[in-house]
């Protein structure tokens, strides 16, 4: 196994200073990667235009919007993860979307008590206060250069224009063929005529068009206050659900300080709750230092990642929510002396079972949705955003008159204490519906430095993202390139269910037997999962590397400043 970082640690801290004296204040170029062409190439036409990486994020999260709507949007919500080369400041952007006024902690239960999950999955109940928009203000009035209407313009087009059918998005419009029939706004564009659509044909938005036209214009008012929240309120109340005037005025964008920890020389810069992404990064992290599991054997190294897991998922589970609505215990969680608790009841012989631990749950939903982008500008000024609608397509529920296909983020709550969600994942007390919380979400965009390079990492995946998150964090260690880090086969547990999910060729048939020797059960995940992206930045080298994750139909690109 290579260890490079462990070697250039071993050199010491002279080498350290060398390396960080001579590396490169700025990246040769900007890199960018992100889950489709069209908002890729949105990104680098604002980067071109002179607006830095702030300005490229709101160009390219609107336009995943239009072209991705399968996996995030302006009905949706995000973090974005910055990084201010001047200040050196790191902050999220927590543009989560926010439960209702009205929402209650049983609104998903029927008379019995028992949790319904198309309640929470389908249709404008499951829609919880959208963040994205706010989000994309903030992001352009206090960190762009650029004004919104030409971040936006891009974004503006492909909705007007139109952008072709691909396989990927065909097969998630089969996927929620039901749901999406039922929203007749949905219906009319996305199913021409009641039936899929065409493979190559054009996609129209005129509706979503003019929203962003209007919040160009208007900043956060053209979509929480005057005539698009009252038609954001009235077709959401008249399909069923419960929003109110109020609830769109007062939603705010959040600033929060990013989870940040630093372990062997290595800095990591995760996703703060309301997301559970960074708390279990660092507990893992920390499980993985004090037992030397970069120094492991591989199949050791697996079965120590995935025990840390175990308890980094059970702890999620009890502990975490919003942070504005219940105290976590996130400095004993995160902390040396717990970690060495874990580590501690760790035995290389023999797995560990999830029963054995403490609290409850099952089964995990297929589907692609979510999404997630990178990018550095030639300042070093630097995004990782992970954005959502939840769900294939979200709620499936489109508002009439708006384009704006609403989230289905209600379902991130624990609808009742030990029932799993859409992914499985269980909660308790501390996640359940409330007004005005913030879903716990998995989402964790991240940057990791070592002594010679910055990697910008996320990726889509429900519950899985961490674990994905986690693994793109161990191959950079490795010293893979960006390449390598989108695409290696990975690995997923979560405490419960207890079974470690695997993609063909994450363990090799000798992994396989040891680890089931030592009694783990191994599931085959059935298919493929995530859509990753990376962006690194070698500042020993000068170089940048970009790449997106081949299982989706992203692309990255690299572009290198010219000499002058
Ligand atoms: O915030 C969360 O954790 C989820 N709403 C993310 C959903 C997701 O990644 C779906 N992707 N496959």
């Amino acid at each position: 196994m290579r260890h490079p970082v462990r070697l250039n640690l071993a050199v010491g801290l002279l080498w350290l200073v060398a390396v960080v004296g001579q590396a490169a204040e700025h990246p040769p170029g900007y890199a960018l990667s992100s889950a489709h062409p069209a908002a890729t190439a949105a990104g680098a036409e604002i980067l071109e235009a002179g607006g830095n990486a702030f300005d490229a994020a709101v160009a390219v999260s609107a336009a995943l919007a239009v072209v991705e709507p399968t996996g995030s949007g302006m009905g949706g919500g995000g973090f974005w993860l910055l990084h201010q080369a001047d200040s050196g400041r790191d902050v999220m952007v927590d543009g989560r979307e926010e439960a209702p006024s009205a929402a209650t902690a049983t609104m998903f239960q029927n008379d019995a008590g028992e949790a319904v999950s198309s309640l929470s999955r389908d249709g404008p109940l499951a829609a919880a206060i959208p963040g994205q928009p706010a989000a994309l203000v903030h992001l352009a009035e206090k960190y762009g250069r650029l004004p919104l209407s030409r971040t936006l313009a891009p974004a503006i087009r492909l909705a007007r224009d139109g952008f072709p059918v691909d396989g990927h998005l065909l097969a998630r419009l089969a996927y929620r063929f039901q749901t999406l029939s039922r929203s007749p706004a949905a219906a009319r564009v996305f199913l021409p005529g009641g039936s899929l659509p065409e493979p190559g044909s054009l996609i129209r938005q005129p509706d979503l068009a003019a929203m962003l036209e209007l919040l160009a214009a208007k900043g956060r008012d053209g979509f929480y206050a005057g005539p698009m929240a009252q038609r954001l309120v009235r077709g959401v109340r008249e399909a069923g659900g419960i929003w109110q005037l109020q609830d769109l005025a007062s939603y705010r964008v959040r600033e929060r300080a990013p989870i940040t920890f630093e372990l062997n020389g290595v800095r990591v810069v995760s996703a703060s709750p309301p997301s559970s992404g960074g708390v279990v990064l660092k507990q893992v992290m920390r499980v993985l230092s004090l037992t030397d599991a970069m120094e492991q054997p591989s199949v050791d190294r697996k079965h120590l990642v995935i025990e840390a897991l175990r308890t980094a998922y059970r702890d999620r589970a009890a502990w975490l929510g919003d942070p504005d609505h219940v105290d976590m215990p996130i400095d004993r969680l995160t902390s040396e002396a717990y970690a060495r608790e874990i580590a501690d009841a760790i035995d290389l012989e023999q797995a560990r079972k999830s029963d054995d631990l403490v609290p409850p749950q099952t089964l995990i939903e297929e589907g692609e949705h979510t999404t997630h982008f990178s990018i550095i500008d030639a300042e070093g000024n630097r995004v990782a955003a992970t954005l959502t609608i939840t769900l294939s397509f979200g709620s499936a529920f489109m508002v009439p008159g708006t384009g704006i296909l609403l989230n289905d983020e209600m379902d991130d709550f624990s609808a009742k204490p030990g029932v799993p969600n859409a992914f499985g994942l269980i909660g308790t007390s501390a996640n359940a519906v409330g007004p005005g919380r913030r879903p716990l979400s998995s989402m964790s965009p991240t940057f990791v430095e070592t002594p010679e390079r910055v990697a910008i990492l996320g990726t889509p995946g429900g519950s899985r993202i961490i674990t994905m998150v986690l693994l793109g964090i161990l191959e950079t260690l490795d010293g893979s390139d960006a390449t390598t880090i989108v695409s290696r086969p990975r690995y997923h547990h979560q405490y419960l269910p207890d079974a470690v999910y695997y993609e063909p060729g994450a363990f090799s048939d000798e992994e396989m037997a040891t680890l089931t020797e030592r009694g783990f059960v191994l599931k085959s995940a059935g298919r493929e999962y995530g859509n990753f992206h990376a962006v690194l930045w070698n500042r020993a080298q000068a170089t940048l590397d970009a790449a997106a994750d081949p299982r989706g139909i992203g692309t990255s690109r690299v572009e290198l400043t010219p000499d002058d």
